[in-house]
């Protein structure tokens, strides 16, 4: 794994923004794997801002995204749909038709096989972004006994419920299931550039790169078994966790 450790918050997604942007450029045709979360939003400004700026074409580009609520609707000020269109898709020259985020309000059985099936043609992403949740979590799959390998309905935690009430405007709003991507399906994607920062999130990183084992129980610790991840961080987590 590779590591980066950047001054601030700020950094890192604009550090994370180039490697994305670098795929971009060199594969007019990516297909990029996307993340929602308040970890990626300057990730997208930047993106959106190199676009302005002429260096970045999404024409061709085709996105997915890893996760979604169940039980909000599709245009919820809080649905991930939601958040990519305000935070991305809106303001880039991409076709809405080659964006997709999972649609939880309909046949649900249906949406998983059509996932799969983009996966597969594909290849998996050419890059995939990734967050982290303060228990491990990658997409939505939360530490539990087994994970799954490919997209399925999944439940929340309640640490994610919780840290995820920050959006909502009290925690009973927030969703208990999500639709998710599986790990099979993140380590599918040729490149993986997860990012962090804040101290919050030290514990996860710590078992990510400090100890040598993979785990249920902190789901991001599978990206080990992977051979292109970069992991960009904060001073704030190195510090932490002493790296
Ligand atoms: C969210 C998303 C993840 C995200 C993670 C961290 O709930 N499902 O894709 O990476 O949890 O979120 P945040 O960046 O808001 O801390």
């Amino acid at each position: 794994m590779n590591v980066i450790v950047m001054k601030n918050a700020d950094e890192v997604c604009k550090r994370a923004s180039e490697l994305i942007g670098n795929v971009v450029k060199e594969n007019k045709n990516a297909f990029l794997g996307l993340a929602t979360g308040g970890t990626a939003e300057k990730v997208y400004s930047y993106l959106v801002e190199d676009y302005k700026n002429g260096n970045l074409d999404f024409s061709n580009c085709e996105t997915i995204n890893l996760d979604e609520y169940i039980g909000i609707s599709e245009d919820h000020p809080q649905s991930y749909g939601t958040y990519m269109n305000e935070r991305f898709f809106n303001h880039i020259n991409i076709k809405k038709e080659n964006t997709y985020v999972p649609v939880t309000t309909g046949d649900i059985q249906k949406e998983l096989k059509k996932i799969d099936e983009m996966i597969n043609s594909h290849g998996g992403a050419d890059i995939q972004l990734l967050g982290v949740g303060v228990n491990g979590h990658i997409a939505f799959n939360e530490p539990s006994e087994k994970l799954n390998s490919k997209a399925n309905v999944v439940d929340l935690n309640e640490e994610t419920i919780k840290a995820n009430s920050r959006f909502f405007n009290s925690i009973d709003e927030v969703p208990k299931k999500a639709l998710s991507l599986g790990i099979g399906d993140i380590l599918k994607s040729k490149k993986i550039v997860l990012i962090a920062f804040g101290k919050e999130k030290k514990d996860a990183i710590k078992e990510l790169l400090k100890n040598d084992f993979i785990t249920t129980n902190c789901p991001c610790t599978f990206l080990k078994a992977h051979r292109d991840v970069t992991i960009i961080i904060d001073k704030e987590i190195s510090d932490e966790i002493g790296i």
